[in-house]
């Protein structure tokens, strides 16, 4: 069937520049990691998921190999699969087969990721009915009528939840659950391990996330026209125990100021701008949220080495 496909939200290049101005004026400076994904930012961090550094990526692959005709036999009857953040649309399309798919509704920021994606799978899958959605569901999760009526499994795997502070994860999972209409959700979640692989993982020896990181400033550089010298910021990554999380920053090498129109700042050496968080949950705690967000039958798989796991909850 011809994929259908529908742009909810307009990019609104002023709201974005808006946003990353404020970012950049914050204190401490920040800038939220949705913009790491320019047309370069999608390729550098597929790149990060070929890295031997990088296990998530790989491990819930793995976890979906071994698991998927056990999930699929606790899966409740649902009338459409809804990827979010789909991009290539690969992992799902990996469980089409055991998991009887026959509506795909692929979720990203910009249905000009998925133009492409669904017209390779409307090949491969011919009877499959089709739909890509561009929506920014990081602020609020509201699906079109157009994803149809029943129960939907939502998938959301890689760990994108790790870019949610616990409290907006909440929130986001609650979001979930009601927009799963009576199905379920199917999501990926990195998991508290030891401190070298964790912080390996974000500070590969390639650069390759050194590089993703420091592309973001080419694109507050385009959106925000600020003026940005990249040699001037150097990537650092760790994992604050505390707040069980991966940081991500750019710190500046040098004393530096950054114009813009109507605007500056100045950054000392060693100063620093936000870029991402990623939070590592432990399995009783990634369980009491779902539980929290009204979940129930909870099921979970991980791989030997309980570095990442996969649940199943009813919505
Ligand atoms: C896409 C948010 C799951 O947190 O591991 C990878 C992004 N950042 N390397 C992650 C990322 C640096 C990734 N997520």
């Amino acid at each position: 069937m011809q994929p259908r496909l529908i742009q909810v939200d307009r990019a609104d290049p002023s709201a974005s520049r808006d946003e990353l101005l404020r970012g950049l004026q914050a204190d401490p400076a920040a800038i939220p990691p949705k913009y790491f994904y320019d047309a370069l930012g999608a390729r550098l961090f597929a790149a990060i998921t070929e890295l031997p550094e990088y296990y998530p990526t790989r491990t819930e692959a793995a976890i979906f190999a071994r698991h998927a005709e056990a999930m699929a036999r606790l899966l409740p009857a649902f009338a459409a699969l809804v990827d979010l953040g789909a991009g290539n649309c690969e992992k799902a399309a990996r469980l089409f087969a055991a998991f009887g798919v026959r509506r795909y509704v692929a979720v990203d920021i910009s249905v000009d990721y998925l133009r492409e994606s669904l017209d390779v799978l409307r090949h491969q899958h011919p009877r499959l009915d089709l739909l890509g959605v561009g929506l920014d569901f990081s602020s609020r999760l509201d699906l079109p009528a157009a994803v149809g009526e029943g129960p939907r499994l939502l998938f959301y795997p890689g760990s994108s939840i790790g870019n949610f502070a616990p409290a907006d994860a909440l929130a986001f999972l609650r979001q979930a659950r009601a927009a799963a209409q009576g199905g379920a959700l199917l999501i990926g979640v990195d998991l508290v391990k030891p401190v070298d692989v964790l912080e390996a993982a974000y500070d590969d020896p390639l650069g390759v996330t050194a590089a993703f990181n420091r592309n973001l400033l080419r694109h507050v550089r385009r959106v925000a026209s600020a003026d940005f010298s990249l040699t001037d910021w150097r990537h650092v990554a760790f994992f604050n125990d505390a707040e069980s999380r991966i940081e991500m920053h750019l710190e500046a090498v040098r004393d530096v100021a950054v114009r813009w129109p109507g605007g500056a700042r100045r950054f000392a050496a060693g100063a620093r701008i936000h870029t991402e968080n990623s939070y590592k949950w432990r399995l009783a705690d990634f369980a009491a949220l779902l539980d929290s967000a009204g979940f129930g039958d909870l099921h979970h798989w991980t791989d030997d080495n309980d570095w990442f796991a996969v649940f199943l909850a009813r919505a």
